[in-house]
């Protein structure tokens, strides 16, 4: 397994569409899940997608939250070609970080839960319901494999700050301006 460089916010395969994974026994894309796992881990993230390592591919690590946001394992959750599709209209605001926006944080809008749908390393079939910061990290991700980053969804474009000013944006995520429709 190897460390892959982490691509930062300017460099454009953070802004295409990535591709389906056509076959997911591919020894490249055994390769690349591995270093991701890796890339993840060294990272920090709660999550990672394969554009960020510059691999335009709809693959997706998230380490993997139960409600009450407890870890369930040390292994995250590796899905590809994942869909997402909102259960319920109900959405709620979080603080969001991004390993390709370094130091920097966004009061982000995001569904509380959300079905997800896909495949596994091993191609078979993987679905569910997630909620909370686990359906959070899902958007946050399948967000990648589309070309959006966290910034695209701003309610205001000035929900933004540097990590060291995190209080101020709690701060103004709780003040009355802030509704989510
Ligand atoms: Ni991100």
């Amino acid at each position: 397994m190897t460390l892959r460089k982490i691509a930062r916010l300017g460099h454009p395969v953070l802004l295409e569409r990535a591709r389906e994974v056509a076959d997911h026994d591919e020894p490249e894309i055994r390769r690349l899940i591995d270093d991701m796992i890796e890339t993840l881990r060294d990272a920090g993230g709660f999550g990672i997608a394969a554009p960020q390592v510059h691999a335009a591919l709809r693959i997706i690590l998230v380490v993997h939250l139960e409600e009450g946001n407890r870890r369930r394992g040390d292994d995250p959750l590796v899905l590809l070609n994942p869909i997402l599709e909102p259960v319920g209209s109900e959405r709620e605001l979080a603080i969001e970080g991004c390993l390709s926006i370094p130091g920097i944080r966004g009061i982000i809008p995001r569904y509380r839960v959300v079905r997800y749908d896909g495949i596994d390393r091993d191609g078979k079939p993987l679905s569910g319901e997630a909620s909370g910061l686990f359906a959070r990290i899902l958007q946050h991700e399948v967000d990648h494999l589309d070309g959006i980053l966290f910034p695209e969804r701003l309610v205001h474009p000035c929900d933004m700050a540097f990590e060291s000013e995190r209080k101020h944006l709690e701060d103004r995520m709780r003040s009355a301006n802030h509704h989510v429709e």
